[in-house]
């Protein structure tokens, strides 16, 4: 294939990548976006294929069926909820090839690099392995803590900040050394050196970030991994590397300022890490006093048929029983019955960006009736009944009322301020940020406990 039709193949890869990305921003156009995304990579990979390789088909290919069977039984098996997770360890994967790409660059001594060409190069490979390998070892520890097989607690070892700056002054140094040593043909010690402080650097970043800002982590993750693409980009002078990797690097940057955002946090003191080490068990503020009141199924369905406006927020409990089908069916059911139904959506509801909007898309709920928190949290007071679905940290009024609460802060949806509020959950368990729920001991919140998926085929038999 002539190198020019590789380029033209390239740039349209690059436009389907765009496109895609400008799909999956709203739900309404996310499938025809995700269809983009597989054209785009099937063109870079026919292109590659036939323009850039002309040895080695025999590895190649087996390398494509391996990794497309795994990806493919993955793909199937993985559950929703599992999601960030199977995410996290995909990044890993970016991480260890942009490393693995640049230990082979390296190795194979281009002799059309001279002077400052030369030194390009060899910044270009070196910091392709510094953020492939922090990528690496940081995305495996996430995958760790968010599969719970690392506990999500922070790892706050003494004088850490002054530990992490040591480790960066360690890259530039090994970093000086080796581009003079690789002039004069050497510098693979100073990479070796280096690649462990990276891996050593992702291990300690991530093990210092706590359970509640993990979804600001996984999306920084996903930033890195794709400036790792894009540096590889640059050391093998593949453009297209260059444009994909740029664009999963800065959308991966902007997801995570808008999760920021979220979660009122900052961006430098998520990385710096600490938050998410309490734990509380009883709720604090004065609306923790009092009793909890439980509500039946029966009764929950005699509150929704006399209301005029419900409002519904699925938080992760919704996705663990998988109960949007049933919310779907009594949503239908209340419409029919002229009830106006609204669904209030946090960015950070669930364990994924738009995990709440993917799973009640499944359930087909009309797209028109599904609002992000920033539309309808003014609309609170005049709702007459909430039903918060497994969800706990995205509507605790802690983060408005209780200035030292760890997620003090958080823009949350302010249920609280509506007629009456049901909470669906089985116990009285903490959510994911281990903080305790004032909501539930207000006077006007009734729980319902129990599976979500049961409870709300218990409602739905009582609404008919
Ligand atoms: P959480 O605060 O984690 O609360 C979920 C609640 O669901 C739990 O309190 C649990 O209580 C209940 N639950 C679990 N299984 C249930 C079931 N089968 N039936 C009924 N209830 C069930 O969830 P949230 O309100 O959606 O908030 C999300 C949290 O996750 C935030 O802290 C966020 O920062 C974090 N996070 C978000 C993301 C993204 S990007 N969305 C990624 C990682 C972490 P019981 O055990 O009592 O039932």
């Amino acid at each position: 294939m002539s190198q020019g039709f590789v380029t033209v193949s390239f740039i349209g890869a690059s436009i389907m990548f765009i496109l895609a990305l400008s799909g999956l921003s709203k739900p309404e156009t996310s499938r025809r976006g995700n269809i983009y995304g597989v054209l785009g990579m099937l063109l870079a990979l026919t292109a590659a294929i036939l323009g850039l390789v002309s040895a080695n088909y025999f590895i190649l290919f087996g390398g494509i069926i391996i990794g497309g069977i795994v990806g493919l039984v993955l793909a199937k098996k993985v559950e929703m909820t599992q999601m960030p997770e199977l995410v996290a360890i995909l990044h890993s994967l970016v991480g260890l090839a942009a490393v693995l790409v640049g230990f082979a660059n390296f190795l194979d001594h281009n002799p059309s690099f001279v002077g400052i060409d030369k030194t390009i190069h060899d910044i270009e490979t070196y910091l392709g392995v510094l953020i492939g390998a922090l990528t690496f070892s940081g995305s495996v520890i996430a995958f760790g803590k968010l599969s719970a097989k690392i506990s999500g607690k922070p790892l706050l070892l003494p004088a850490r900040h002054f530990l992490n700056l040591m480790l960066l002054l360690g890259a530039i140094f090994f970093g000086v050394l080796f581009v003079n040593q690789s002039a004069v043909g050497g510098g693979m010690v100073p990479l070796v050196c280096m690649t462990i402080i990276s891996l050593a650097f992702g291990v300690h970043m991530v093990m210092a970030i706590g359970g509640a800002d993990m979804p600001v982590v996984i999306s920084m993750l996903n930033s890195y991994s794709g400036w790792a693409a894009a540096a590889t980009g640059f050391m093998l002078n593949n453009d297209l590397l260059i444009v994909v990797g740029a664009l999963v690097g800065s959308s991966g940057a902007i997801l995570s300022y808008i999760m920021c955002r979220a979660m009122n946090r900052n961006f430098i003191s998520v990385i710096a890490g600490g938050f998410g080490t309490e734990s509380t068990a009883q709720p604090q503020g004065e609306d923790s006093e009092g009793e909890v009141i439980a509500i039946t199924a029966a009764e929950v369905a005699e509150l929704l048929r006399e209301a005029k406006e419900v409002m519904i927020i699925p938080g992760y409990g919704m996705a663990v029983a998988h109960a949007q089908h049933t919310v779907y069916e009594i949503t239908r059911k209340l419409r029919e019955k002229n009830i106006n139904v609204r669904f209030g959506i946090h960015p950070v509801a669930g364990r994924m960006p738009g995990h709440m909007n993917v799973l009640l898309a499944e359930a087909k709920v009309p797209y028109d009736i599904v609002f992000e928190r920033d539309e309808i949290n003014e609309d609170f007071p005049e709702v007459d009944v909430s039903m918060v679905i497994g969800a706990n940290d995205i509507v605790n009024p802690a983060a408005k009322e209780v200035p030292d609460s760890p997620i003090a802060g958080m823009p949350v949806l302010e249920c609280w301020k509506g007629r009456s509020t049901i909470v669906l959950k089985r116990s009285m368990a903490t959510g994911y940020a281990g903080v305790a729920n004032p909501l539930f001991y207000k006077d006007n919140s009734r729980m319902l406990f129990g599976d979500a998926r049961e409870s709300l085929d218990n409602v739905l038999k009582n609404l008919d």
